[in-house]
């Protein structure tokens, strides 16, 4: 077979992808306006799943309504969400593919007119076109982590595999672990052992509840593009101590509060413009490390995996323009893939557009 390194399977803990495709976890606004899980969002991942990837990622879903990121954000804070979640979980089984959801907490990102509250975080430093933050307490931490465990533990509960901690995107715990927005004094700040003190707890928090065969996967900003923010040395090292706590994978990104463009990437971009991170990364941890950004052909995906540059793709957009992708190449139809293709805002309309991007 053309892309053989495409279709290996891998295993991870208890869990066994077929492939080394995972769809990424990309906002989509279907769920209600409480963030209860709707049919529309069940059938926009069922399709994506019986396209062939190995595992589905399912969007950013808050674990606390003041973590809100955006209208109708999906949640996971409550057991109300429960019946939702499985079958939301069941439908991405029936389709062959193995499902994950992302957990979050958009912090200082949070907007007060969703979330009808000041937005918290480390410190108070507001974010573009944001409020000022309320400082997190200690007591409000301890509160946080809880919220982090319960959510992975109502994964689990609702059927998910796996379950992916968004470090990434200038969310919460991206702004306890960045310089740029962590100026805490206590033993939350600091330093990096003390930026990343939190995520570290939610670890333990995760693995006390969810058991230890559980697997977790940890979304990580690795270069925040910004002379005094994150970079690949600093993030080598959290890393390391990801891997320590007990993370199974980590999930290389990129984007923070100076680097907007660098979520999601725009075309001025090369194809797989972090696959330098991820192999940065690699260079440290001994647990499977995962790439997204801009792979958007199965030619390329093969390639960064023959070359060892990193053990899962991560694809985003080309996944919401062809779902079929991975069952295309595998099938060797290569040239029937519909491309992710540049568009500019005036080839759509203002409603199509709206939609897509998160805040
Ligand atoms: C519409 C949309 C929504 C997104 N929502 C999320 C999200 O909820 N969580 C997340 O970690 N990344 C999110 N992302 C970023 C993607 O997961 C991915 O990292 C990014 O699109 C780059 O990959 P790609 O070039 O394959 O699209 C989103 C991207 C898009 C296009």
């Amino acid at each position: 077979m053309e892309f053989d390194n495409l279709f290996q399977p891998l295993l991870v803990k208890r869990v066994e992808l077929k492939n080394r495709l995972v769809m990424a976890p990309m906002a989509t606004r279907f769920a209600t306006f409480g963030g209860e899980v709707t049919d529309r969002l069940i059938s926009y991942y069922s399709v994506r799943a019986r396209g062939g990837v190995g595992l589905v990622t399912v969007e950013g879903a808050t674990v606390s309504p003041e973590g809100r990121g955006w209208k109708n954000n999906l949640g996971i804070y409550d057991d109300k969400f429960l019946p939702g979640l499985r079958q939301l979980a069941d439908a991405i089984h029936q389709e062959g593919a193995k499902a994950a959801i992302q957990i979050f907490h958009a912090g200082r990102k949070a907007p007060v007119g969703i979330i009808g509250q000041q937005p918290v975080g480390p410190s108070p430093i507001p974010c573009t076109k944001g409020e000022v933050p309320k400082e997190l307490s200690l007591a409000e931490i301890r509160r946080l982590i809880d919220n982090f465990g319960d959510a992975a533990l109502r994964a689990k509960r609702a059927g998910f595999d796996i379950v992916n901690l968004h470090m990434a995107h200038g969310y919460i715990l991206q702004q306890f672990l960045s310089p740029l927005s962590n100026k805490r004094r206590d033993i939350y700040g600091e330093n990096t052992a003390g930026r990343v003190r939190l995520i570290v707890e939610i670890v333990a928090k995760i693995r006390e509840l969810n058991g230890d065969d559980y697997p977790l996967f940890c979304r990580l900003t690795v270069d925040e593009s910004s002379s005094s923010g994150l970079d690949l040395e600093e993030s080598q090292k959290i890393a390391s101590i990801l891997e320590k706590a007990g993370a199974d994978l980590i999930d290389v990104s990129a984007g923070g509060p100076e680097a907007q463009h660098m979520i999601i990437q725009p075309m001025t971009e090369p194809r797989g413009c972090l696959v330098h991170l991820a192999e940065g990364i690699k260079q440290v941890v001994s647990i499977p490390v995962s790439v997204v950004g801009r792979i958007n052909n199965p030619r390329l995906a093969n390639e960064i995996l023959s070359r060892k540059q990193a053990d899962l793709i991560v694809m985003g957009r080309p996944l919401i323009a062809d779902q079929e992708l991975p069952i295309k190449a595998f099938n060797g139809k290569e040239d029937e893939i519909r491309p992710c293709m540049p568009v500019t805002r005036g080839v759509l309309t203002a409603r199509q557009w709206e939609p897509v991007f998160p805040a």
